[in-house]
């Protein structure tokens, strides 16, 4: 008996993290900003059943491209300020989706791979 409850235990368990897992990586929810908003799927993919990902020149045919944005202090982990620009690095004018997912979690770019990690938080 207690064995078969463990199991129904362990196996609800399971279930739990196999649905928040999956998600995450739902595509095809719209959230924060563009939820309210009102977009709709085909806003951004031009397809009535969204397939694949959409190009980026429909988030600059809404946003530009976010040259603007004024440059802020930030800090990098290790806690020392650092002042710049997310929309203007030196590489210049990256891909939106680097960093800005839209059906995920978003990202700074810059901290999965490079040399340097920050604590920015990314819409
Ligand atoms: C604000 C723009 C935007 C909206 C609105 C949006 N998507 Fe997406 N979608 C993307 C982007 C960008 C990707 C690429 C992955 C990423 O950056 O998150 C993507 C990826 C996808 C994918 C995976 C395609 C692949 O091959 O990787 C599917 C399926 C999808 N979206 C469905 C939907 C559906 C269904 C809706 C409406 C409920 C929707 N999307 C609304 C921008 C959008
Ligand atoms: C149909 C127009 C439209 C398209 C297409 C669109 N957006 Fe947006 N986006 C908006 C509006 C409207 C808002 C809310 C007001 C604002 O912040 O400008 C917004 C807000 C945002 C925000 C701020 C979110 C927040 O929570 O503060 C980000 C980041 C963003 N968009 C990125 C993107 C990216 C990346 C794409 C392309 C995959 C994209 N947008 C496509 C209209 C659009
Ligand atoms: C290197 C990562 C990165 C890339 C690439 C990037 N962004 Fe951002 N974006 C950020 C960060 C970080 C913020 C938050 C800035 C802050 O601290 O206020 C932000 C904020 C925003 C906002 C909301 C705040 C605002 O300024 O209105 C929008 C909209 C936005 N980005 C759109 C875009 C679009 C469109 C592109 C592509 C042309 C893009 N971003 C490319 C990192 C990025």
């Amino acid at each position: 008996m207690k064995k078969i409850i463990l199991m129904i235990v362990s196996l609800i368990i399971l279930a739990f993290f196999l649905t928040a897992y999956a998600e995450d990586k739902q595509a095809g929810k719209i959230t924060g900003k563009h939820k309210e908003a009102g977009l709709s799927c085909s806003d951004c993919h031009k397809e009535k059943t969204p397939s694949a990902r959409p190009s980026q020149k429909v988030c600059r045919d809404c946003h530009g491209d976010m040259t603007d944005t004024k440059s802020k202090v930030y800090k990098d982990i290790a806690g020392h300020e650092v002042t710049f620009n997310p929309h203007y690095t030196h590489t210049g004018s990256m891909r939106c989706t680097l960093c800005h997912k839209m059906h995920s979690t978003s990202e700074l770019y810059c901290n999965t791979g490079c040399h340097h990690k920050f604590q920015v938080k990314v819409p």
